[in-house]
């Protein structure tokens, strides 16, 4: 099995000490999940984040439109919070998070958004295997932990945001822009979180990990900003010379990060280990002929081998200075000529077995759009 490394686990571990710290209050014995969903304003869709359940989570990796759930789209418009203490109906109904939770023991629930000044972050849900649970004594007793779950995952996602908005000042004033646009970006993030999220189950991949990843990947190229415009902009194919400078865009990108984590302050960012693998070690290949490290195998880090196949897939098919558009099938073909040598198999496989979800990120995110 895939075993994540400790500095893998950021506030999941954390929601789950103090699960069971409120456990340890009688009346709330029964209080046998907690779990956060997030929400994603671009596609107005909701994630299932981190969880702590007594059993299986019956919600791995679900994703709903936030405009398909009527009741919890108007809990995130008003800020109210929502007790369901017999879920029945609503799983009879065939609503999909509420069926799922019932087929799995649940019988009742508490819903809290996560909103601070007028921004949706998502849900925080409580739920129980017995009916009733939520009474207006246990509710009471939960809103202090409410307000701690709340705040803490707001803290973590406001520093990932933070790096995300210096970057894109950072390359609103450079060349990068022409370049690589940000529908470049929104895509190949969006072809790495549909990798992550159907990776085989012995990776051992969280929601949380796949959440991080996508934030991080449009991060991936930040050090081309360092590159000479004469080389980024370049209309034809590069010298030997100068595709040596472009490498040096790696080592770059990790200086950034660096600069960027001591200038604001900050000694840790959750999964900042996984956002400096992802620079590190996009443009290394399994058999060691990447760069700069001419990593092998196992060496390069799952995050680095999905952001290299989805940076490659829409490198391929987006136009460039210095190439036209591939199609999908050419680009695929490629793909699938170099998957397990050069490409993790198993993201290739991943890739050229979901053709439809890419058309779609491509319907939904094509060039003409702009950040
Ligand atoms: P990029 O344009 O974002 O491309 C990312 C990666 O996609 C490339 O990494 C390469 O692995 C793959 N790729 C892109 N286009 C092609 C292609 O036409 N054929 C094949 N087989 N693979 C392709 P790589 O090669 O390490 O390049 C890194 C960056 O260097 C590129 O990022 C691009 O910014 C720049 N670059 C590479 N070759 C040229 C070139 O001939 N002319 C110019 N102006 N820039 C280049
Ligand atoms: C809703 O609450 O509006 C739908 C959520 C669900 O699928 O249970
Ligand atoms: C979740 O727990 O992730 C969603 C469950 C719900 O809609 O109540
Ligand atoms: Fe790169
Ligand atoms: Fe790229």
């Amino acid at each position: 099995m895939y075993q994540l490394p400790a500095v893998h686990r950021g506030i999941a571990e954390r929601l789950i000490c103090l699960h069971d710290e409120i456990k340890g209050e009688r009346s709330l014995a029964s209080l046998s999940r907690i779990a956060v969903a997030l929400y994603d304003g671009t596609s107005d869709l909701l994630k299932t984040f981190i969880h702590s359940s007594d059993g299986d989570n019956p919600v791995d990796g679900a994703t709903a439109q936030l405009a398909d759930c009527v009741s919890l789209k108007q809990l995130a418009s008003t800020g109210a919070r929502r007790i369901v203490n017999d879920l029945a109906p609503a799983a009879h109904e065939g609503r999909e998070f509420a069926r799922r939770l019932y087929d799995a023991g649940y019988r009742s629930s508490y819903t809290v958004p996560i909103v601070n000044k007028g921004t949706f972050y998502g849900f925080l849900f409580f739920n129980s295997f017995e009916t009733g649970f939520f009474q207006p004594a246990v509710v009471q007793r939960l809103r202090p932990y409410a307000e701690l779950i709340s705040l803490a995952v707001m803290r973590e996602l406001d520093t990932v945001r933070m790096m995300q908005a210096a970057v894109k000042v950072i390359r609103s004033v450079s060349s990068a822009r022409d370049e690589e646009t940000g529908s470049h970006l929104a895509r190949m993030a969006r072809y790495a979180r549909l990798i992550a999220t159907k990776m085989p189950a012995h990776y051992g991949l969280t929601d949380e990990f796949v959440e991080f990843l996508f934030q991080f990947c449009p991060l991936h190229d930040v050090g081309k900003i360092a590159v000479p415009d004469a080389i980024l902009l370049k209309p034809g194919r590069l010298t030997e010379d100068e595709f040596e400078q472009m490498k040096k865009h790696v080592d770059k990108g990790l200086e950034i990060i660096d600069l960027m984590m001591r200038d604001f302050g900050l000694k840790s960012m959750p999964y900042l280990d996984v956002l400096r693998n992802i620079v590190a070690y996009h443009h290394e290949s399994l058999d060691g002929s990447g760069y700069p490290f001419r990593l092998k195998g196992d060496q390069i880090p799952i995050e680095s081998r999905i952001a290299a196949v989805a940076d490659v897939f829409d490198a391929l098919t987006s136009e460039r200075p210095y190439k036209k558009a591939w199609t999908n099938d050419e680009a695929m073909q490629l793909l699938r000529q170099n998957a397990g040598t050069k490409f993790d198999a198993d993201c290739v496989d991943i890739l050229l077995s979901n053709k439809g979800e890419i058309e779609q990120i491509q319907a939904r995110f094509a060039e003409t759009v702009f950040d």
